[in-house]
């Protein structure tokens, strides 16, 4: 078995443990060496000009310091066992032993020695040489005790610290994960702080689904990275993607080229950590981390953590997909509920799109928030829901209306707002498609509300709705000119319209009239609307 090199002054307050010598050896009269398990001098102290010179001869005189050198060295590999040993030549005494603790753990070597005062070399008295030795032994064993506890308690407190910022990752991460909806957001923010914390070369999200590998390089390593092409590293991916996947466990392939494998893909030797992303019954893929520098291998803890962050991105992608899913057959819903208004009136076909993506044009201008925009474009979607309660034959009666028809029509802001408030998601959007025909004047309908008292989302679906009524052909009339439009439109500011909504879309007439004959709809990317038309 491997012996663990303790490089114990690393662990020590240098300058308590030189007092402590002071104590325990200097008034004593002993100069001592200690030296690591290795063989390392780590602390000599001299106790005067005559020590020093039996320490110096220690060192330099070869036969003298060879002997006893080597009778250390005997000592920390404990060929000697525990003995220690005393060696009276001339004026010195010498003690080497073992510097083990007193639970056996072998920190190295001690050699202390000092001038032969108490033992004369003419009349050995060898009781006290006996007790000298054992204070000696004592002595030697509590300090390797007092280091070897410094040592615990460094440990422990820096286990501590891992284990306390591996916690602070997983919450963060937790934490972060809970309160974004976009899935790619998510996984990139994982990746990024997983980054931080194993520092490798570079990571690699393989998405198993799409087929793709998506790179994310960290700019600390830029200067330091030998460069190796994207198709290398999608190699390795590839085939490490394929191994972990197929085990199921986490991967630590350190150095590639041991393996048959990955022989010949690259000169260099490439260490790589594979977790792999996968739920009971789904594997999602799987992020590699990818270290170029062949020191830098990975080990044991970072693949435990590694691991335990993977957890989290697999339930952001299970619930990612469960939530496609649900928005799919939400859309899909939507999408049937406008087929069937539009199906009532030919007309009227594409409408509800083109309130939505004429509504949107204005809170792009306006500036509007995320909550805003949200509610806008559920209520421009949806702002005529209530057509569907009114029967087709009036919908779609070509002569003029009773004043009993008229009424009817008029029900469907309230129709739609009482539908869809069944829908918690959209209860402000409600606001929109209830007061959608309210006028500024106060003239309009189901409730006479005027000016502002219009919610500014309801006033944009208005004006929305009449661009896109005048801009239409009616069984009636051909496409309205253009002039025809603007002239309306400068007539209705003010009465039906909000001057400053009607100034708006004159300003920026080209971009709202394209949006018309556009079939290139622009979505708001982070509100997740995608897919619904
Ligand atoms: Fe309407
Ligand atoms: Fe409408």
């Amino acid at each position: 078995m491997e012996t663990e090199i303790i490089n114990w002054k690393e662990y020590i307050d240098e300058e308590k443990f030189e007092n402590l010598l002071e104590d325990i050896f200097d008034s004593q009269g002993y100069s001592i060496s200690l030296f690591n398990n290795e063989g390392k001098k780590l602390v000599r102290k001299n106790r005067d000009k005559q020590n020093h010179l039996v320490c110096e001869e220690l060192r330099e005189n070869e036969n003298f310091c060879n002997e006893h050198y080597l009778k250390a060295q005997e000592a920390i590999t404990g060929k000697r066992g525990n003995l220690s040993f005393c060696a009276k030549n001339r004026e010195r005494f010498l003690f080497c032993a073992p510097f083990k603790t007193s639970s056996g753990k072998n920190l190295g070597a001690i050699v202390a020695c000092k001038r032969a005062k108490v033992f004369d070399s003419h009349g050995d008295n060898l009781e006290e040489n006996e007790e000298e030795v054992n204070f000696l032994k004592g002595i030697t064993s509590l300090l390797a005790d007092k280091i070897y506890q410094d040592i615990e308690i460094r440990h422990l407190s820096a286990e501590l610290n891992a284990k306390y910022e591996e916690l602070a990752l997983l919450y963060e991460i937790g934490e972060k994960t809970l309160v974004s909806d976009s899935k790619d957001e998510s996984v990139e923010y994982i990746v990024t702080r997983a980054m931080e914390t194993v520092n490798p070369s570079l990571v690699v999200w393989s998405v198993r689904e799409e087929n793709k590998n998506i790179f994310y390089r960290n700019p600390e390593r830029e200067s330091e990275d030998k460069f190796i092409s994207d198709e290398i590293i999608m190699e390795i991916c590839r085939k490490v993607s394929r191994m972990s996947s197929r085990s199921r466990e986490p991967l630590i392939l350190n150095n590639l080229n041991k393996y048959r494998e990955f022989a010949g893909i690259w000169q260099d030797p490439i260490n790589v950590l594979s977790i792999p992303l996968v739920s009971d019954s789904k594997g999602f893929g799987s992020l590699n981390f990818i270290e170029c520098n062949p020191e830098k291998i990975f080990l044991n803890d970072q693949l435990k953590l590694m691991e335990s962050i993977s957890r989290s991105t697999v339930t952001i992608l299970k619930n990612s997909e469960l939530y496609e899913k649900l928005q799919k057959l939400f859309f899909n819903v939507i999408r049937m509920l406008l087929g069937i208004i539009e199906s009532k009136d030919t007309y009227t076909e594409g409408h509800s799109k083109r309130v939505y993506q004429i509504s949107v044009q204005f809170a792009k201008i306006l500036k509007l928030s995320r909550k805003d925009i949200f509610d806008l474009q559920w209520g421009a979607i949806l702002h005529d829901v209530g057509k569907i309660t009114i029967p087709t034959e009036i919908i779609k009666k070509p002569g003029k209306l009773t004043s009993e028809e008229y009424e009817i029509i008029k029900s469907h802001p309230v129709k739609g707002a009482e539908l869809v408030s069944t829908i918690d998601e959209f209860k402000n959007a409600v606001k929109g498609i209830r007061y959608h025909h309210e006028r500024i004047d106060g003239k309009g309908y189901p409730d006479g509300l005027r000016g502002t008292e219009i919610p500014l989302i309801a006033r944009i679906i208005g004006i929305a709705d009449t661009f896109d009524a005048l801009n239409s052909a009616r069984p009636y009339r051909a496409k309205p000119s253009r002039a025809f439009v603007l002239a309306e439109l400068k007539q209705l500011a003010s009465t039906q319209l909000d001057s400053l909504l009607v100034e708006l879309l004159l300003n920026n007439y080209e971009l709202f009239i394209k949006l018309l004959d556009s079939e290139d709809y622009e979505l708001f990317e982070d509100t997740n609307i995608k897919g619904i038309w």
